[in-house]
């Protein structure tokens, strides 16, 4: 395999042309493989090609609904996008359960992103911070032409601190800023914000302390624990029994699931994966920024020092009360919002909320999620509802025809989907 050289500026059909000689054989298909999911639409097809550099394709992840979800009294269908198979069926399903018992109700704890600049300072602490209190009014006076505009929308600077960390290390200080980025995730903003006090604050130094200040980076952060959204659902613990448990009983082991992965990581990092099936279905539907979410999301399910189940329930008196609290900077202006069509598409669908809304509607997704999972592994195990979306794929994978498909639905109709077995009954090695 060569090296190639200028490689971005070679065009779609060239880039092709030299994979196509490095890394297959010339009776490969590769070339049509890529081919068919170019858009017929070429503008379209550019658009798509322009948000990132050397595209040569698209590709496609499933975009599903999820209707019936009643949020604080209002009934929303969620976009989703989302290749593993039982998780629409799954939120679809408990939105309903969840529907009939009156929704989901949800509070914003927060909206405030934070970032950073990181720098060093060797000289006399006690000046530093003289300075930077004197200081403080003007720098934030030279950054008002930045966040004029979004001030107007009601957001901005919330706030702008020095914080010595010389005790984690040697000479290691931050100037830590506050933002409400209102309803755009804020990155660019932020980070534009930063990089500004930066240099503002360098400029205004005088020469005794500036000579020990190197700024090191400034940055958003993505652990955002006071961006943080709440969503709950109750309802009696009577109206939870199923054909083998009362409702006391299944109230008692969803609690105790609940408790496990609370304490025990190993279940925990399970636990909170299959609300991010949710959460993260929604964050992709609606552009947003999925590993920005992720980061930030498992971040704070460790603040405390170990990490722990995001969702929660108890029974108080005869009522059975669950809920999620997570933190999700994101945004429904900026960014993908207003240039991927299927992410307009998908705000429309939401009846183009603001951000604090999309994080009410990503919670409740997400607890959702939760409790269809939980449900099923307290009842009769995850495989079941799993494997069976699954089938579809195996027998995809087996290149079944009409009769063989129904043969296997009808062979696994009662059974756990295994796949040695399905091989077996259609006669596949
Ligand atoms: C699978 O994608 C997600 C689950 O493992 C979540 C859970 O165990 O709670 C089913």
């Amino acid at each position: 395999m060569s090296k190639v050289k200028g490689f971005s500026r070679l065009s779609k059909q060239q880039k092709i042309n030299w994979l196509l000689a490095q890394y297959f054989d010339a009776n490969n298909d590769a070339k049509e493989v890529l081919k068919q999911y170019w858009n017929e639409d070429e503008s379209l097809q550019e658009l798509h090609d322009g948000f990132i550099e050397n595209t040569l394709s698209n590709f496609y992840f499933p975009y599903a609904v999820s209707p019936n979800y009643l949020i604080d009294g209002k009934t929303y269908t969620l976009p989703m996008v989302i290749e593993e198979s039982s998780v629409v069926a799954a939120s679809s399903k408990a939105a309903k359960f969840w529907a009939e018992k009156g929704g989901f109700t949800t509070k914003i704890l927060g909206t405030t992103k934070l970032g950073h600049i990181h720098f060093t300072f060797e000289g006399n602490i006690s000046d530093l911070f003289d300075f930077f209190n004197k200081h403080k009014a003007k720098i934030l006076e030279k950054l008002y032409p930045l966040q004029e505009n979004m001030q107007k929308r009601g957001g901005g600077i919330l706030d702008i601190n020095l914080i010595d960390k010389t005790n984690l290390l040697d000479n290691y200080f931050q100037i830590e800023m506050k933002f409400d980025t209102k309803d755009s995730m804020g990155a660019n903003f932020i980070n534009t914000i930063l990089e500004e006090t930066a240099s503002v604050f360098i400029d205004l130094l005088p020469e005794k302390l500036k000579k020990d200040t190197h700024i090191i980076m400034s940055i958003l952060s993505n652990f955002t624990p006071e961006c943080l959204v709440r969503s709950e659902v109750s309802c009696k613990i009577d109206d939870l029994k199923t054909p083998d448990m009362s409702g006391k009983e299944y109230a008692q082991k969803f609690v105790q699931a609940i408790s496990i992965a609370e304490i025990e990581p190993y279940r925990a990092v399970t636990h909170n994966k299959g609300i991010m099936n949710g959460i993260d279905a929604v964050v992709l539907a609606t552009g947003n920024d999925f590993r920005a979410v992720e980061a930030g999301v498992h971040a704070y399910a460790s603040k405390n020092g170990k990490y722990t189940s995001l969702s929660h329930a108890k029974i108080e008196g005869d009522r059975f009360i669950y809920w999620i609290e997570v933190p999700l900077a994101i945004g429904t202006v900026g960014g993908l919002t207003g240039l991927h069509p299927l992410v307009k598409f998908s705000l429309q669908l939401l009846q183009n909320p603001s951000a604090e809304k999309l994080m009410r509607i990503m919670a409740s997704a997400g607890l959702a999620q939760n409790f269809a999972a939980v449900n099923a592994l307290i009842t009769v195990g995850i495989q079941q509802g799993h494997m069976k979306m699954h089938l579809n794929n195996m027998l995809k994978l087996l290149d079944a025809n009409k009769e063989e498909i129904e043969k296997a639905n009808q062979f696994f109709k009662d059974k756990k989907v295994n796949f040695s077995e399905l091989k077996n009954i259609l006669n596949r090695k």
